[in-house]
């Protein structure tokens, strides 16, 4: 249910950055996972209505994004990121989204700060989005500028695809600032800070 949490276990527990398929399955069930039935009523239902026309269209969610993606920062200054998603609805067996993949939908390195991104995969991994904007902060860039200068390249790269989906991402720079910004209005984002959350909508492009 909670594939993020044996992805902790990986980092934690093996040498290694990424396990796959069977293998990952493996790992997890070893690991005092249980196996778990993830598919909705709903989402069965919606893929029996899918299945009446099956037109090959794979789409992200209607909310503009998909995914949840976290930096954190500690009192020391130190920098946590996660992303867990459940990509996109009647993709292609096998397709693989940004969300795994490391620099893409999610990138850290403590001395700069993280990144986390939403929406389109394809768009993300083709740009290696989350790494880019961590490099722009590590070139001195504010987290809100180094995520707007993102979801720009990502347009100015696809400007096509980028009429009809959404990229959003977030940042925390090693100095505790953020940034969020997307390419469609509508990604919200929550800062939680001293014990209180609060819920922001970010910047977008396109209005
Ligand atoms: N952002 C998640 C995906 O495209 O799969």
């Amino acid at each position: 249910m909670h594939p993020i949490s044996v992805a902790r276990r990986v980092m934690e527990k093996t040498p290694h950055v990424m396990l796959t398929g069977e293998g990952a399955l493996m790992f997890a069930l070893s690991e005092g996972f249980p196996k778990e039935n993830l598919l909705t009523e709903t989402a069965r239902l919606a893929w029996e209505e899918w299945k009446k026309k099956a037109e090959y269209k794979p789409k992200i969610n209607v909310e503009r994004h998909d995914t949840i993606g976290m930096v954190a920062i500690d009192s020391k200054n130190r920098i946590a990121g996660a992303c867990t998603t459940s990509g996109m609805a009647f993709k292609m067996h096998g397709r693989v989204g940004d969300s795994p993949v490391i620099g893409a939908g999610m990138f850290v390195d403590n001395e700069v700060g993280g990144a986390a991104s939403t929406g389109l995969g394809e768009m993300v991994l083709r740009t290696l989005g989350s790494f880019l904007v961590v490099e722009e902060m590590r070139r001195g860039a504010h987290p809100q500028k180094a995520v707007e200068k993102a979801v720009k390249r990502i347009v100015h790269k696809y400007p096509e695809q980028a009429k009809e989906n959404q990229v959003g991402f977030i940042a925390v720079d090693k100095k505790g600032r953020h940034g969020a910004y997307g390419i469609q209005t509508g990604f919200n984002y929550v800062l939680y800070q001293r014990g209180e959350n609060k819920i922001f909508e970010a910047g977008s492009l396109f209005q």
